[in-house]
């Protein structure tokens, strides 16, 4: 029988494609995936470093597993992903972990532990000068990585990711991201298209491609370059296919007009735009390096809408940066009234080692003022959020259902063969109503018949 192995994945959406792909390696090259850190004989961590916080967890969930390897002493612990990257050779040192492998070095994950599980070494995989150009044979080795493999979340039926580029080379001053993804590279779109082609045959109904800044994507091919808008527009054609999205966007001047014409010209391209701000201070957003101000960002909103009636939009903050007075700060409340967006995530800064801000600013603003900046953006957020909700009362939607609701919001014993599920409109908005579990990987239609600022509750029409 096969080993067994266990996946924790933490982090963004790349970090949950990356899980997925290592995933269907593991299970290609003959492991057993479980569930159950005890049924396993290897678990393997998907690690973040974009906040302090999601470092520490990894830590406490490793210290964890020290603690399990005093009885197991077989038990191989793999840490990949940013985390992996970012500390290489110190995090091989804690006495539970056997395998480091950075984000650009998974497509040798199997034999990694294969290795590992024979001589019993600890092995380090992480990427030497990870800002140079990437040498053509890992460059190919990542690509025939992505396209091989079932990319299929697995998780959501019918839906999918699809990364169209790698790496960030816009440097925030605050983002560890250009340091442990490396340099940004556009994916072929021949590569592209084709892995949609297939995830629509096997049944993919939704597809979110990927990039850190996915509204500059650009590949030169001959005479032509393509854009995001021209890889929508080639996928929109794709039979099978019917909600395509698009995450995260960087506010930029470039494609941004043919891409929200795409989205109003093509049914299929969702109207959904997560676009972050960051901050709503002039002063700051240049010290984070975001080449743009706060008009100019309104204004890019602004043309959004005017193309896109009705666009839903999502950004992020983060409060609390080096140098953030009350006035900043205030400047920031006022840029997330005037948004109106759908939704807002919203984080506390955090320094992260080697990050220009952590090397030349000092993290000046107090724990405690981070804490209540964030909650007072959270409440001005709520109340935009429950207003544009509340528009959605007595109306109807078409939502793609993504399965059972994990936490109980409605009457969830309504009856066995008609529990909670969890669903989204094209526009992102949450949906919770009561139906079958078979209608999970599949479009309904749903009456929206009461609301909260970040879901809506319905029933199937
Ligand atoms: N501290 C706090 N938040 C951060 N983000 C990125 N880097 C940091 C950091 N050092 C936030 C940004 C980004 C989101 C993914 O995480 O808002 O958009
Ligand atoms: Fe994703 Fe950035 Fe976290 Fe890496 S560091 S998992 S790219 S959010």
């Amino acid at each position: 029988m096969g080993k067994h192995v266990h996946i924790k994945s933490f982090g963004c959406q790349m970090n949950k494609l990356d899980t997925a792909l290592v995933r269907s390696a593991l299970d290609e090259a003959g492991f057993s995936l479980t569930e159950k850190v005890g049924d396993a004989d290897v678990v393997l961590i998907n690690t973040c470093s974009v906040r302090e916080h999601a470092e520490q967890r990894v830590l406490s969930h490793l210290g964890h597993l020290k603690h399990i390897k005093k009885s197991r002493p077989d038990l191989v612990v793999g840490v990949i992903g940013c985390m992996a990257q970012r500390l290489g050779d110190e995090l091989l040192e804690h006495e539970a972990v056997n395998i480091v492998c950075g984000p650009a070095e998974i497509p040798q994950i199997s034999e990694l532990i294969t290795k590992v599980m024979q001589d019993g070494k600890k092995s380090l995989a992480v990427t030497a000068g990870i800002r140079r150009k990437a040498p053509a044979e890992r460059s190919h080795a990542l690509e025939e990585f992505e396209a091989a493999y079932g990319i299929e979340d697995g998780r959501i039926p019918a839906q999918a990711f699809v990364r169209v580029m790698r790496g960030c080379n816009n440097f925030c001053s605050y983002c560890v991201v250009p340091y442990v993804r490396g340099p940004e590279i556009s994916r072929p779109p021949e590569a592209i298209i084709e892995q949609i082609r297939k995830l629509a045959d096997h049944g993919t109904r939704q597809v979110t491609l990927l990039g850190q800044t996915v509204n500059s994507y650009k590949y030169e091919q001959g005479d032509k370059t393509w854009s995001l808008a021209d890889l929508l527009g080639a996928a929109s054609d794709i039979n099978g296919i019917e909600w395509l999205r698009f995450v995260t966007s960087y506010p930029s001047d470039e494609f941004f007009d043919e891409i929200m014409q795409i989205m109003a010209d093509s049914p299929k391209v969702c109207n959904y735009l997560h676009i972050p701000a960051q901050s709503g201070s002039d002063k700051i957003l240049r010290a984070m390096n975001r080449n743009y101000s706060c008009e100019w960002y309104l204004e890019l909103l602004d043309r959004a809408r005017a193309v896109v009636p009705g666009i839903s939009i999502a950004g992020d903050f983060i409060v609390g940066f080096p140098g953030e007075t009350e006035e900043d700060f205030q400047a920031t409340v006022d840029l997330l009234r005037k948004a109106w967006y759908k939704n807002a995530f919203i984080f506390k800064y955090s320094p992260r080692p080697g990050t220009r801000s952590d090397k030349r600013l000092q993290d000046t603003v107090p724990a405690e003022t981070k804490q209540r900046r964030n909650v007072e953006l959270l409440a001005v957020q709520e109340k935009i959020s429950d207003e544009l909700s509340r528009d959605f009362l007595g109306r109807r939607v078409k939502v793609l259902v993504e399965g059972p609701s994990k936490k109980a919001h409605l009457n969830s014993a309504d009856a066995a063969d008609n529990p909670q599920l969890a669903a989204r409109t094209a526009t992102d908005y949450i949906v919770v109503f009561n139906g079958p579990e078979s209608l999970a990987g599949r479009f309904a239609d749903v009456k929206i018949i009461r609301t909260s600022p970040l879901t809506l509750f319905g029933e199937p029409v």
